[in-house]
């Protein structure tokens, strides 16, 4: 029997709980945002000229999916950062929302610091930590306790709801109730208890054990899934990956395809859809997918968002690549909770 279809050996193989706390992600996303919404958000009196979202790893994907969540119906421009310096246009008239789980991000810390002098009006989203201390507005509370990763819905939420209750973009109420549930039935159909043939994340995490996972994005609403499923592999599963987007692909990562197959034998391709593309999109990925991909790599999957709303559809994406990666980790024999590098990266920088 596969390890994945064994509960005593799973549970013996995340000793933290990863699988627990991604499976809990949409009752996590329905709890985050009947809060965030539920609690007043001063607005700045003057006129919003942008908002600006500052943050690092597992903090900053949420503002992007709630950028490609709401690219359509955005009435300012949304900008997202991974630097502790900010350009010179944010000031007065900038509202930015710095996004830190623990609060302890040092690139963040630096940016929203910068972002308070500059006169910018300035929220946080955290657990706690230096962060909420140096905002002096509004700071937006999330559970803490948890891998900043695994605190994506709660992260989520919270942003969302600064959209909606300014008048940014459209209520996203509907868009959240849907895809809480459709996230709970995926959950449901990817659980452990459901054996690796009727489990999609287990297969899927089947196929990419040993490869190096490329995942595609099939179109740019879906980048930032391609970018989570890309970190979750590296954080939960402890291997490479990489990520990257149609069209852009077909203009420059398709060339590489060509390198020798020793180098790209090792890679396998997953493409992400999100179910809504229009015929062009789809026959471009079908064209490039036999003009080159299949031939060079070790394999090629698909994967479909659920739903009918654009939110559901990301959403879905992003859980059954966090479930695969935490299936890879225990293929992999490894815990799928620490991240050793990054702590020890950080503790670097803080030693004298
Ligand atoms: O997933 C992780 O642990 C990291 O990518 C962190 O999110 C990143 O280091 C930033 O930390 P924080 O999210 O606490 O600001």
């Amino acid at each position: 029997m596969t390890i994945l279809d064994d509960p005593s050996r799973l549970r013996a193989a995340d000793p933290s709980g990863m699988l627990g706390t991604v499976l809990a992600f949409p009752s996590q996303l329905a709890e985050a945002w009947a809060q965030a919404i539920a609690r007043p958000i001063p607005r700045p009196a003057e006129p919003l000229a942008h908002v600006v979202t500052i943050g690092m790893g597992g903090s900053a994907i949420a503002a992007d999916l709630a950028g490609a969540y709401l690219a359509q119906e955005l009435r300012v421009p949304l900008i997202t950062i991974r630097d502790a310096r900010i350009p010179p246009y944010v000031g007065p008239g900038s509202v930015v929302i710095a996004t830190s789980y623990s609060g302890e991000t040092e690139e963040t810390l630096a940016a929203a610091g910068a972002a308070i002098a500059s006169g910018a009006h300035v929220l946080a989203i955290t657990s706690g930590g230096r962060l909420a201390d140096l905002v002096p507005g509004t700071v937006l509370r999330v559970p803490g306790g948890l891998q900043p990763r695994a605190a994506l819905a709660y992260l989520l939420g919270a942003t969302l709801a600064v959209f909606a209750q300014w008048g940014l973009a459209g209520s996203c109420a509907a868009d959240v109730d849907e895809a809480a549930a459709v996230l709970g039935a995926l959950a449901a159909e990817t659980a452990p208890s459901i054996p690796a043939p009727r489990n999609p994340a287990k297969r899927l995490a089947e196929s990419l054990c040993g490869r190096i996972p490329a995942v595609y994005a099939g179109g740019a609403t879906l980048a930032p899934v391609a970018r989570r499923w890309k970190t979750q592999f590296n954080e939960n599963g402890k291997t490479l990956a990489t990520w990257d987007v149609f069209p852009e692909l077909t203009h420059n990562e398709a060339v590489g395809w060509g390198a020798s197959p020793d180098l790209a034998g090792r890679l396998a391709a997953v493409i992400l859809l999100a179910g809504d593309e229009d015929a062009r999109a789809l026959r471009r990925i079908r064209v490039a997918r036999t003009s080159g991909l299949e031939g060079a790599v070790a394999g090629v999957h698909e994967v479909s968002g659920r739903g009918a709303g654009r939110l559901a559809r990301m959403l879905s994406l992003v859980l059954l690549g966090d479930l695969t990666s935490v299936y890879l980790a225990y293929l992999r024999g490894i815990d799928p909770t620490p991240v050793v590098a990054i702590d020890r990266i950080k503790q670097g920088m803080r030693d004298p």
